[in-house]
């Protein structure tokens, strides 16, 4: 067996060190290893101190999450933490990179804890739908109060060193980890007793003495976890920290954690955890390298093209925003600017920041202007034609093995490739609006793009922040290929019986943010009415809407109203009457629809085309789907994405359910895919053909 942990004595000090790259997580065979190097320590009578440290980049950043879906192996996480925390003689947590969820732990149940500056601490469980099952809701409360705890123990996200030491969390920062950690464990080395986070009562005294405050301090917290399970469990937790003894309440967490560990939610959001991540990769021929990118360009100083700037000069990156128009360049940096001037009033950003981002950010009217950029994005009008001029002069000014990327969201990525004499450099880079908040950016593989092309757009999408899911050419690619069949289902429920709020209800409930109509209101009924013509296609209602020029929020009326000033949609008596009207004309008889069924005919269509966009390897895995529709679509994380969702209802019901809905519309691409057919066959879920 490799020692994953190892141990040595300087002078009067022992040190375990964990080297379990990446990032150390805490798995059965590390934790065997801490514990037995521990029990060493702690009976070498030698050793006055105990420093607990970690190799690479991290301090552990948690538990080893792929253990959460197996039987639990001993020594369990309570048991190490237990011991540590037993140990008659100090010790210390020596902490740098990121101190998270069982990592932060661990530092929780030794006597001391000190970081390097710059590092990280955070119970981010809940992001996990779990909470910290191994003594994070006591022992944190017990250091830093309730109210501070409560605040991390909701966000998950971590704080700075700085602020942890100024709440009570750690002990010191230091500058050199091992050096420090040598000179704190010898300055404590003699205090007995050792002090014991259990044992803390003073900082939770305030709420021990008053229980119900825990209630008000939690509401604000509780109303932002509509659906989810482990904030309120989170809660129960704490408050069994205020109300149990020590051992009582461990128990009560312990007990909180598993049922959620267990539970489908945990199980969705950790799905989603390692498919983002598996998301991102790429097979490169051996030697081959992701290409340096050192400068950008943006072509197109519209809304989407001024977003992506912004999103490079945040990681660092000098970008040059280029539009021939001289005036529509000035309303993009306009733009820029504008954005940041709200980052600074929010607090998001120092001005200090804000200058050395827009100092990243120029602007120019030429094309030539992308002679130094080893990046390339065009962000212009949605149009074959313009994109393939486009490419073609890019062909002649880009500099040799610059990535010409399209952000097209629907064209086809390997026509424009042709329209340049080095295809194997073009690819695509779909971003979503607003292009600096959202995360996905859906990396379009043409049939030419080479390997290392593909390669260095993942791993720029990835320095900026963003999650990339690479994925092939076809209409829409994923997304908005799947987005399509809910679209026209919608209106369909409408004319069927739903009302909008009806359908919009019934997929917030499910858990997305918005349901389709507030969206299209929001995004603008004129896009894909303009879309639609270009196709010839027709939809009833929303097409009728934009005649009637409701298009959306920007002109107060679309399928909702909305009043002067306000984002809030509100029915329409007048939306409904068309509705009525049409279904009349069209001869169809309305009659109410449950919400249950508003919800499988959205997405069962979406869940089965993924399957054939599955099928014909547009995505490689279904977890690409399912990261593409929670982070680009707001469909809920703790339901994994359509596919993992879709294992969870059972594909025998999807498919027999597609099959009546193929009946009562006549539209054949409600059958099921054959790939659908087969698992629900072989009683497989999408998982299965992931590897
Ligand atoms: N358990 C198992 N694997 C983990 C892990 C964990 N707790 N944390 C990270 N990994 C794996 C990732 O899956 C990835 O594996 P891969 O290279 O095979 O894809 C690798 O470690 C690197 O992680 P990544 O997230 O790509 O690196 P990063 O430098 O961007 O971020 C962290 C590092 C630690 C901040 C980030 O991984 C993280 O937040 N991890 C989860 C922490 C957590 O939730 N802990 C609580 C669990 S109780």
């Amino acid at each position: 067996m490799t020692d994953l942990v190892t141990l040595r004595r300087d002078d009067n000090i022992s040190v375990i060190t964990i080297d379990n790259p990446p990032v150390n997580a805490f798995g059965v065979k590390v934790r065997e290893q801490v514990l037995a190097a521990l029990l060493r320590a702690a009976d070498d009578a030698a050793t006055d101190a105990i420093v607990l440290r970690c190799a690479g980049r991290t301090f552990i950043a948690g538990a080893d999450i792929s253990e959460l879906g197996k039987p639990p192996l001993s020594p369990t996480f309570p048991e190490v933490i237990k011991a540590i925390e037993a140990c008659e003689k100090p010790v210390v947590a020596a902490m740098h990179g990121t101190a998270l969820g069982g990592g932060l732990e661990v530092a929780l149940g030794c006597h001391y804890r000190i970081a390097l500056a710059g590092t990280r601490l955070g119970l981010p469980e809940i992001k996990l739908g779990i909470i910290p099952g191994s003594g994070g809701t006591q022992r944190l409360p017990r250091l830093v109060g309730i109210e501070k705890a409560l605040a991390m123990i909701m966000s998950g996200s971590p704080i700075p060193a700085e602020e942890a030491q100024a709440s009570g969390l750690i002990d010191a920062m230091v500058d050199d980890l091992d050096a420090g950690a040598l000179a704190f464990a010898r300055e404590v080395a003699a205090r007995r007793p050792v002090p014991r986070a259990r044992d803390r009562a003073d900082r939770i005294a305030p709420f021990v003495a008053d229980p119900a405050a825990l209630d008000a301090a939690a509401a604000a917290y509780l109303k932002r976890a509509k659906g989810l399970h482990a904030p309120a469990a989170a809660i129960d937790s704490l408050r069994a920290a205020i109300t149990l003894s020590f051992d009582e309440a461990i128990a009560r967490e312990r007990a909180l954690f598993v049922a959620l560990r267990d539970g489908e939610q945990s199980k969705a959001l950790r799905h989603i955890f390692f498919a983002e991540r598996a998301a991102a990769k790429v097979d490169l021929p051996a030697g081959e390298k992701p290409r340096k990118v050192e400068r950008a360009a943006i072509i197109g100083a519209g809304t989407m093209g001024s977003g992506i700037a912004i999103s490079f000069a945040n990681a660092g990156i000098p970008v040059s925003i280029i539009d021939l128009a001289p005036e529509a360049l000035q309303r993009g940096l306009d733009t820029v600017a504008k954005t940041y001037r709200g980052a600074l009033a929010r607090g998001g950003l120092t001005q200090e920041q804000m200058d050395h981002r827009l100092g990243l950010i120029k602007g120019a009217t030429d094309l030539a202007a992308i002679a130094d950029a080893d990046l390339v994005i065009e962000a212009v009008f949605e149009d074959m034609e313009i994109k393939r001029k486009l490419f073609a002069d890019l062909d002649r000014l880009a500099k040799p093995g610059a990535v010409l990327a399209t952000n097209t969201s629907y064209l086809d990525v390997n026509a424009i490739a042709q329209a340049t004499g080095r295809p194997q450099d073009v690819l695509g880079l779909h971003f979503f609006s607003p292009a600096n908040i959202m995360r996905l950016v859906e990396v379009v593989r043409a049939e030419k793009t080479a390997p290392d092309a593909l390669a260095t757009a993942i791993a720029l999408t990835r320095t900026i922040g963003k999650i990339p899911v690479v994925v092939g050419v076809c209409h829409g690619f994923v997304g908005n290929r799947m987005l399509r069949l809910r679209t026209v289902e919608a209106e369909r429920l409408l004319l069927e019986g739903a009302l909008p709020q009806e359908v919009d209800r019934a997929l917030t409930d499910f858990g997305f943010a918005m349901g389709p109509f507030a969206v299209s209101d929001l995004a603008g009924l004129d896009i894909a009415w303009r879309m639609r013509q270009a196709q010839g296609l027709r939809a009833e209602i929303a097409d009728r809407l934009c005649e009637m020029e409701r298009f959306g929020q920007k002109t107060g009326r679309g399928f909702y109203l909305y009043e002067a000033g306000s984002r809030t949609p509100k029915p329409d008596p007048e939306v409904e009457q068309l509705i009525v009207e049409t279904a009349a004309r069209l001869g169809i008889a309305r009659a109410p629809i449950a919400a249950k069924d508003i919800v499988e005919r959205l997405l069962f269509p979406m869940i089965n085309e993924g399957t054939r966009i599955l099928d014909e390897g547009i995505a490689q895995r279904s977890g690409d789907i399912d990261v593409i529709w929670v982070s680009g679509y707001g469909f809920p994380s703790w339901r994994g994405g359509p596919m993992h969702y879709a294992g969870t209802v059972g594909l025998p019901y999807i498919r027999d359910r597609l099959i009546e809905f193929a009946v009562k519309t006549g539209d054949a691409r409600h059958r099921p895919a054959s790939l659908l057919e087969k698992l629900a066959g072989d009683g497989k879920a999408f998982v299965t053909l992931d590897g």
